[in-house]
């Protein structure tokens, strides 16, 4: 018996393990070894995680391949398991990112996300960072549709402030994703807002890509570090500003600075779930651990003064 803990997932009461993870980023590249990309989420649901996030873009569709594959090689259900996946941006013909919103085409959207995954329905079905004009009627009762058909259970959608905040207006989605972590504490505002209006939250980007701690000598060395390296660096040079401000922060001993950034974010009760990436297992098993202890006091005072007066970058 694992002993991760669970909580609730919005109105819907749907309960799922407060680590998620995130079969995104490089653990869906395909030059990431499957083998080691089953022994991340091997590694995953032996820890009690159930919470899987992917979407129809990562990875050029990959991902979702790759999941649906890998839980079918490791027995296990995915509708015993809580599998969300997205809708609204796809990878063209040339491999460039396309946005689609349109209503007309979310149900051949889920239909393509159904078939890579090899399953009938999804727990969840997000939007994927949408603008809040593109959340019109007809796209609602399009996904209407969708769960009214029992391909979708619960809807949702991913994004920033303001798009969360007209999609808490909707009164039709069960779940938001916000980016929450010590870089984008400003996400903690939606969080807050989503669980006054019973609408559940999972946490995307909980650790900030490491930005605050990125560990260079492995990103220089390693295939999935030079990924994250250039990932970054597509942000801009930021991140090693963030860096030199957290890095006196995040400091307690027994504790990692990935650990203590976690842990940042699951001490919102709101959360019921932060999705993390990772090509690692024993990164998985070193989050597991501090799922239920405090963040150590003075972590949390230092924190709180410096993410109060300064915000976080993205
Ligand atoms: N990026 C987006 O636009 C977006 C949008 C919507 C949803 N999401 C969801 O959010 C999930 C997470 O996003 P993400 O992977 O971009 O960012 P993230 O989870 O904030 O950070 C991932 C990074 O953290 C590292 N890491 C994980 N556990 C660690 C540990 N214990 N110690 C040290 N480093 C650790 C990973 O490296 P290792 O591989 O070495 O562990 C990787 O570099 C995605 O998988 C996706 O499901 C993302």
């Amino acid at each position: 018996m694992s002993g991760m803990p669970r909580r609730s997932l919005g109105a819907r009461r749907q309960s799922v393990s407060l680590l998620g993870l995130g079969c995104a980023s490089f653990w869906a590249h395909p030059r990431f070894p499957l083998a080691r990309a089953r022994q991340v989420l091997e590694r995953a649901l032996e820890l009690g995680v159930d919470f899987l996030d992917t979407g129809a873009s990562y990875a050029g569709g990959l991902a979702e391949r790759r999941l649906g594959r890998l839980l079918r090689e490791l027995d296990r259900d995915p509708h015993e398991l809580v599998v969300a996946t997205k809708a609204g941006t796809l990878v063209g013909p040339e491999g460039r990112l396309i946005r689609d919103f349109r209503p007309a085409s979310i149900s051949e959207q889920v239909t393509g996300s159904l078939d890579r995954l090899g399953m009938q329905r999804v727990a969840l079905l997000q939007l994927h960072g949408p603008q809040p004009d593109d959340l019109s009627d007809e796209l609602l009762a399009a996904l209407e549709r969708e769960r009214e058909a029992g391909r979708v259970e619960m809807l949702g959608v991913n994004g920033g402030e303001a798009v969360i905040a007209r999609a808490l207006e909707c009164g039709v989605f069960d779940v938001v994703m916000p980016f929450v972590s010590v870089l984008r504490p400003e996400g903690r505002a939606s969080v807050r807002a989503a669980a006054a209006a019973d609408v559940g939250v999972v946490a995307a980007e909980p650790l900030g890509r490491m930005l605050f701690a990125p560990p260079l000598l492995e990103w220089l060395t390693r295939p999935s570090g030079l990924w994250y390296l250039a990932r970054a660096l597509a942000g801009g040079r930021g991140f090693l500003r963030e860096r030199r401000r957290l890095a006196g922060v995040l400091k307690a001993p027994g504790w990692t600075p990935a650990q203590l950034a976690f842990r940042w974010v699951i001490e919102q009760p709101q959360v019921a779930s932060a999705v993390v990436g990772s090509t690692n297992p024993d990164h998985l098993s070193e989050l597991a651990r501090v799922t239920e202890l405090p963040l150590p006091e003075p972590v949390a005072s230092a924190l709180d003064a410096l993410l109060h007066e300064g915000g976080g970058v993205s």
